[in-house]
């Protein structure tokens, strides 16, 4: 926790420092929607996108696939979720998800979740069209991300919005609207298959719980109590998400190649 620069380093890596394992804006509940409906069986070749620090790596593993890749740009996330998906057929790549060291049609299932948020419109639909390079005909991909609300919301507010999110978390959070995520998923080749929304209720007490347990949320409070400088990095990134509690929300998509 010494090394963390809690002025600078995005508001992901300040959650985990304190001791919170889930960072995606839909929390648990949109994980595990998702993954009911990538159907996920040992027949399976799986890559994952940015799997952090392996929440949802560890749900997919227990399904048994027949083979599980992970590609995470972050060396120490990379090295977390390796004492997870170690043995045979299991891999922790260091990569960026725009360029994967990969053969075409690796894989029958690719997911990604809290990670195309962050990224300018044109590293977004790389991503996504790395996604349906690995793929094979047929294959599923989903997607867990924060999103807009209302599709025709005013320009103005959503400059607003990026602006303030980018001061609170220090990553260019620019969330789509669902018909935005959706036209990128089409434009890059891929069928929607599948919608589920939820509010962004990432630092919302009952989500907190919900996601952590009440052990680690003890924790995690505890932590945040003896650690200013993180509760104000906390706190700013709760103010924001409170004022815009009705202009954000977490949206899983899933789609077929
Ligand atoms: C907000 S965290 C989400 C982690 C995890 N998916 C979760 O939902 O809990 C963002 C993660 O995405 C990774 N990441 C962001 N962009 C990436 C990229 N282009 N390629 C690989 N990993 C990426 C970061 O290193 C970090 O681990």
């Amino acid at each position: 926790m010494q090394t963390v620069d809690y002025k600078q380093v995005p508001g992901h890596w300040i959650l985990a420092s304190l001791g919170k394992r889930v960072l995606r804006p839909g929390g648990l509940k949109t994980t595990r929607w998702m993954i009911e409906g990538l159907d996920v069986t040992g027949q399976d070749e799986v890559i994952e996108f940015a799997p952090g620090l392996g929440i949802t790596a560890q749900i997919t593993l227990r399904l048994n696939p027949r083979r599980y890749i992970a590609i995470e740009q972050n060396e120490k996330a990379a090295s977390i979720v390796k004492t997870y998906a170690s043995g045979a057929n299991r891999e922790v790549i260091i990569a960026d998800a725009e360029q994967v060291p990969l053969p075409d049609a690796s894989a029958t299932v690719v997911y990604g979740e809290a990670m195309l948020t962050m990224h300018p419109r044109a590293k977004k639909a790389q991503i996504i069209s790395e996604a349906r390079r690995l793929l094979k005909t047929g294959g599923k991909y989903a997607i867990h991300e924060m999103c807009l609300a209302a599709n025709d919301i005013e320009p103005e507010l959503r400059k607003q919005i990026y602006k303030d999110l980018a001061v609170a978390m220090r990553v260019n959070a620019t969330p789509l609207t669902v018909s935005e995520w959706e036209q990128l998923l089409k434009e890059e080749g891929f069928k929607v298959v599948k919608i589920y929304t939820v509010p962004m209720h990432l630092l919302h007490l009952p989500r907190i719980i919900q996601d952590e347990g009440w052990l680690r949320f003890g924790k995690i409070a505890f932590n945040l109590m003896r650690n200013r400088a993180a509760r104000v990095r906390v706190m700013g990134m709760r103010r924001q998400f409170v004022k815009y509690a009705d202009h954000l929300q977490a949206v899983s998509i899933i789609a077929e190649r």
